[in-house]
């Protein structure tokens, strides 16, 4: 059976050691370090997520400020919002929840995020720092992932990576950050041909689709690392339930390590979140 990588306890030591350093910056700054949380609308997944944050926030001494605009917001309005806490020297870090409503246009709220502030490492400044390999504020997930691949593996120089999915906020990060730690990295999509004999000879195998238990233990070469990013709801007998894109139970026959849904990935991307939202604040003072 797989070794359990454990999220919960990995991302409890890093916030820690984040409340640590707050205390230090109160103390050196007489502020605390400060997160301003967009969200818009009403999805319900997008409350729990925004809500899981703000409580994580104040727990490290993060002082969060919530922002709730309506679903009928314009861009101009949420413009001006972003505009408003770019200027405000009280305010470190910012983050607009997405998915926004389908009238607003993300990019434009993205590109608008002072790259300082932008804790979510989705401004195209930090995504091209990230690709040329001196990277500022890292997306979440995929700087979580990484924690969890060295503390199993140690170094991982010279391992064959293969991630599944390509979106901007976790596939191609991850994959960036792999090949920054010497990984030889493929990446496989909805468009791939045989992704199974591809990921079948992955060291490591990182699911991040968004598809209910995709990933099958025909996938998995015996001893793999697997990270799993996906949280789906699905019903089973009627009763809602939290999945990955890794079918758990097969997997956990075949690989090395796994991360389980829930108490995997999902702690880690907040930990990162306010280990980001103390960084930008330490930039921001000097
Ligand atoms: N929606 C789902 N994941 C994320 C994330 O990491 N950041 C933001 N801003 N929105 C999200």
């Amino acid at each position: 059976m797989a070794q359990l990588i454990d999220g919960k306890k990995i991302s409890a030591e890093l916030l820690d050691n984040v409340a640590l350093e707050v205390a230090d910056f109160k103390k050196m700054h007489g502020i605390a370090p400060s997160l301003a949380v967009v969200l818009v609308g009403d999805d319900p997944a997008s409350q729990v997520y925004v809500r899981n944050k703000i409580q994580r926030a104040n727990q490290v001494g993060i002082r969060s400020i919530e922002h709730r605009l309506a679903a009928d917001v314009t861009q101009s309005e949420l413009n001006d919002l972003v505009d408003e806490l770019n200027w405000n020297p009280e305010v470190h870090g910012i983050l607009v929840q997405l998915p926004l409503p389908a009238h607003l246009n993300e990019e434009d709220i993205v590109n608008a995020i002072d790259p300082c502030k932008d804790v979510d490492g989705f401004h195209p400044l930090n995504v091209a720092a990230l690709a040329l390999g001196n990277p500022k504020l890292v997306p979440c997930t995929p700087q979580g992932s990484m924690m969890m691949l060295t503390q199993t593996l140690g170094d991982l120089t010279g391992k064959h990576a293969v991630v599944i999915g390509r979106s901007d906020i976790v596939g191609k990060p991850m994959a960036a950050l792999l090949l920054q730690s010497n990984c030889t990295v493929t990446m496989v999509h909805s468009r791939t041909r045989d992704i199974e004999a591809l990921c079948r000879q992955a060291d490591i195998l990182v699911a991040a689709v968004g598809k209910p238990e995709l990933v099958k233990a025909s996938w998995v070469k015996p001893g793999a690392t697997v990270i799993d990013v996906g949280i789906n709801v699905t019903l089973i007998d009627g009763v809602r339930k939290l999945v990955g894109d890794v079918d758990f139970a097969d997997v956990e026959k075949v690989a090395g390590a796994i991360t389980p849904v829930p108490g995997g990935v999902g702690p880690m991307t907040i930990a990162n979140l306010l280990q980001n939202t103390l960084k930008a604040a330490h930039v921001q003072m000097f």
